[in-house]
């Protein structure tokens, strides 16, 4: 049996998390939606990686499941993956949404106290964090800028998000956040 996987700050994450205070604020083309939402959030523990023979990164497979809290209809489900590079001290997030959407968010883990903070964002055309989109989307409803902001402590999880959007000729910040109990 090989050394057991740091998994670091993502270790607190591991598991199913559910929420029922959530809140969406996206764009119209007069104004703003408000989405009250509930959420299943599962992250997997799926090993490790060696890149270059050089870095080792710790990985979570997630899942991320919102539904509308007035009619119990999914209205966003996302997936990727959050890594952990114990060597340089960096979490990463990547991002599959399907609006053919695709962001990597990184940043460094610098406060190891409980509760466990993670920062990730990502800017478009950022040499290190960055976004891909469809044609489409950046004609029309370009994301510009994302940040995630996590805080886990005793089974309980907060996260606020923000999509920094061009849509409808103006600039939009598109925002999620909730607050989750671990489940299992
Ligand atoms: C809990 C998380 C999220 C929820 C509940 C959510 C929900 C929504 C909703 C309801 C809309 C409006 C759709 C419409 O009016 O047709 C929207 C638009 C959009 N969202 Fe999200 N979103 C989430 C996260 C994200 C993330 C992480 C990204 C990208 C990184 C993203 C990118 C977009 C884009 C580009 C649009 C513009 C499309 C449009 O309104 O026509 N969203 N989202």
């Amino acid at each position: 049996m090989g050394d057991p996987i740091d998994y670091g700050p993502l270790e607190s994450l591991i598991g199913t998390w559910e929420g029922d205070k959530g809140m969406d604020r996206s764009p119209e083309p007069e104004g703003t939606e408000e989405n009250p939402y509930t959420e299943s959030l599962s992250f997997t523990p799926i090993g490790d990686v060696e890149n270059a023979e050089s870095q080792v990164l710790a990985i979570l497979r997630y899942q991320q499941i919102v539904r509308r809290k007035s009619n119990g209809e999914v209205f966003h489900d996302q997936t990727g993956y959050w890594m952990w590079d114990s060597r340089a001290g960096v979490v990463m997030q990547s991002i599959v949404i399907p609006r053919a959407v695709c962001v990597l968010a990184g940043g460094r883990y610098t406060d190891a106290g409980s509760p466990v903070k993670l920062v990730v964002a990502a800017k478009l055309d950022d040499p290190d964090w960055g976004i891909i989109q469809s044609p489409f989307m950046r004609d029309g409803a370009k994301t510009v800028a994302f940040r995630h902001d996590l805080s886990v402590a005793d089974g309980t999880l907060f996260y606020s998000e923000t999509t920094s959007l061009e849509i409808y000729g103006r600039s939009f910040d598109h925002t999620d956040d909730n607050q989750l109990n671990l489940k299992s």
